[in-house]
């Protein structure tokens, strides 16, 4: 077995949170301090931390920080709800960040009246930390599950960033190729830069060179030309949101990819936890899409690319039909027909 490094993107120090500025990687490792749950909203929106299972973690301590300071400077506890609304209004897609917030908001309501202040603060945070702690097993078991998936020797597309800055550590979809290169597998993985905001270049591909993991650094255009010409034997994925018939929401690009995977018949894998899955939403028309600043397509490495009145469209999720998916793979095992009835039937068999 090889042994592979592993990041954690955030850490919580007095009950204060420090994250990994993901706006300034590669070029410099910064960490930034959140005090606040606004600071902690305003990471979430402006992106200094980004991924779903990252911003439902974050979004968690970032409810435990807000009832402490709504205690510390003695406001009265119906301010609780606008910590809640504040954190869930910053970015609509991903549904890992409402169901991070929606556990913590049970908890609150059950302690409140159960505990005093100090014990209320305390096991605020430390559910938090179990939301947290949950992710990182469920991304080593997703690594596990989807690992036995890739061939021993593997050409692997991934898009956006799935790795440990998007997560607890390890990663869902970069945590399988992360699993399939620590178990000896030989792995070449083509990183989509992932325009606009370049996860891919800028955050899959410094992690993938921090462990040595061979890839190269593809544009997001180049994928139809290297599958035609036989040079990719999987697609995998993550996810922000997987509706109770299987569709998937995940960045800009992901459905273009599903489409070329299916015309090229290669397999095309989501890796999730079940954290992402929303029952409540019955198909991907109904998922809110994100569309995020004109300027962030107008722009790159901050200098002006096009017109300035030139005008430009910037959804930041697209939705994959079920039916392009050959299997989800989530910490509890995979699903390989994606219907309703077997998703269903899976999350409640394993407790999901
Ligand atoms: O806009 P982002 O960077 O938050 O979008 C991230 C993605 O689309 C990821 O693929 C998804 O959240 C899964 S991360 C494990």
């Amino acid at each position: 077995m090889r042994k592979i490094k592993d990041i954690k993107p955030i850490e919580l120090k007095d009950h204060k949170l420090y994250v990994i500025n993901q706006l300034k990687l590669p070029k410099e490792l910064e960490w930034v301090e959140l005090s606040s749950y606004k600071d902690v909203a305003k990471a979430i929106k402006d992106m200094i931390v980004r991924g779903a299972p990252l911003i439902g973690i974050v979004g968690a301590y970032g409810f435990a920080i807000g009832i402490k300071e709504i205690i510390d400077k003695g406001l009265p506890l119906e301010k609780s709800k606008d910590v809640l609304e504040t954190l869930k209004n910053t970015r609509p897609t991903a549904v890992n960040l409402f169901w991070a917030l929606d556990r913590m908001w049970k908890k609150y309501q059950k302690w409140v009246s159960e505990k005093d202040k100090d014990e209320l603060i305390k096991l605020l945070f430390k559910e938090a930390k179990k939301i947290d702690l949950e992710d990182y097993h469920a991304n080593k078991s997703i690594g596990g599950y989807g690992q036995i998936l890739i061939p021993k020797k593997a050409n692997i597309l991934t898009h956006c960033n799935t790795g440990a800055l998007a997560t607890s550590g390890w990663g869902t979809a970069l945590g399988v190729i992360r699993s399939a290169y620590e178990e000896g597998k030989d792995i070449t993985v083509y990183v989509d830069e992932t325009r606009p905001y370049l996860q891919g270049a800028r955050l899959t591909a410094w992690e993938l060179q921090e462990e040595g993991i061979p890839h190269y650094l593809i544009t997001d255009n180049s994928a139809g030309f290297l599958m035609k010409k036989g040079l990719i034997d999987v697609v995998i994925v993550g996810a922000d949101r997987i509706t109770k018939n299987g569709d998937v929401a995940n960045k800009i690009g992901t459905y273009s990819l599903s489409v070329l995977a299916r015309e090229h018949n290669i397999p095309f894998y989501v890796a999730a936890p079940t954290s992402t899955f929303d029952l409540e939403t019955e198909k991907g028309d109904d998922i809110p899409i994100e569309i995020r600043s004109e300027d962030e397509v107008k722009k790159c490495g901050g200098c002006d690319i096009a017109p300035e009145k030139t005008k430009a469209l910037n959804y930041s999720f697209d939705v994959t039909p079920a039916e392009n998916i050959t299997a989800i793979i989530t910490e509890k095992g995979i699903i390989s027909e994606i219907n309703t009835e077997n998703i269903v039937k899976f999350l409640k068999n394993r407790g999901g």
